[in-house]
């Protein structure tokens, strides 16, 4: 499956669309963590989007470089106040290389699954390491699969049902483990269309995939106020270590 590149449309309606994940309740938790785990920095967001983590945790003191895959959601972080803390790298986190050695580099709202094979999802854990320090930190934001509410012989779940956000997953391929999220969104009087594969990826796997780049989990939450993670945890905040 072809990497997946947010599109215009998209970097144009993200911030509006998901404006509940930009409010200080949810940003504040992960830029305390996050900075917390930097111990100072430099640090490196994968998938840095439109910089809604990037531009708190920068303007917290912490040097941040991002890497994107889509220049238009780029365009878009380059476009708002503080951007120029932020240096942005377009490229693909499976295989990009920023100069420079990061204390932490960090993947957060399961952007990890928008490279839709193992493979190179395995390729995004030995790219973090070589961009790592010995001893620094590769923290993953990653749901946990939501299969157990699509009920036998049925392949598809809603998952958001808001007045201007309607989003459904298909379980289309259990053996690749790809589904795909389709999204009806309203944004500045007009409907916006979109649908994305993504490779879901379960608990136990994402530690394997770590250990095969030279990792080991350091800890690991149910959320960003370090509630512990448990059998029902739907989403994990990972943190490996490079191991030295
Ligand atoms: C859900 S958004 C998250 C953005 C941001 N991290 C946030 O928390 O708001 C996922 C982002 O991943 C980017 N992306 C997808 N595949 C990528 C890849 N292979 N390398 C770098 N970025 C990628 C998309 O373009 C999109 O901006």
């Amino acid at each position: 499956v072809a990497l997946v590149e947010w599109e215009r449309d998209l970097a144009e309606v993200y911030d509006e669309t998901y404006a509940a994940m930009f409010e200080p309740a949810v940003l504040d938790p992960m830029v305390d963590l996050l900075l917390d785990l930097a111990e100072g920095g430099p640090v490196l967001e994968f998938a840095v989007g439109t910089g809604r983590v990037a531009l708190p945790l920068a303007s917290r003191g912490v040097p941040v470089q991002g890497l994107e895959l889509s220049r238009q959601m780029a365009d878009v972080l380059g476009r708002k106040p503080g951007a120029d803390a932020v240096q942005v790298t377009v490229g693909d986190m499976c295989s990009t290389q920023i100069p420079g050695e990061f204390t932490l580099v960090y993947v957060v709202a399961n952007s990890l699954m928008n490279v839709t094979t193992q493979e190179e999802q395995v390729a995004v854990f030995g790219n973090a390491s070589a961009h790592l320090r010995p001893g620094g930190r590769f923290v993953v934001e990653q749901v946990v699969p939501q299969l157990q509410h699509v009920p036998p012989g049925d392949t598809a779940r809603v998952f958001t049902l808001e007045q201007d956000h309607v989003g459904i997953e298909t379980f289309d391929d259990l053996v690749a483990q790809v589904a795909w999220s389709h999204h009806w969104m309203y944004s500045k009087g007009g409907l916006v269309r979109h649908s994305a594969p993504y490779r879901y990826v379960w608990p136990a796997e994402l530690v394997l995939m770590a250990q095969l780049a030279g990792f080991h989990l350091q800890s690991r939450w149910g959320d960003w106020h370090r509630e512990p993670f448990t059998s029902a945890s739907v989403s994990q905040v990972a943190v490996f270590e490079k191991t030295p």
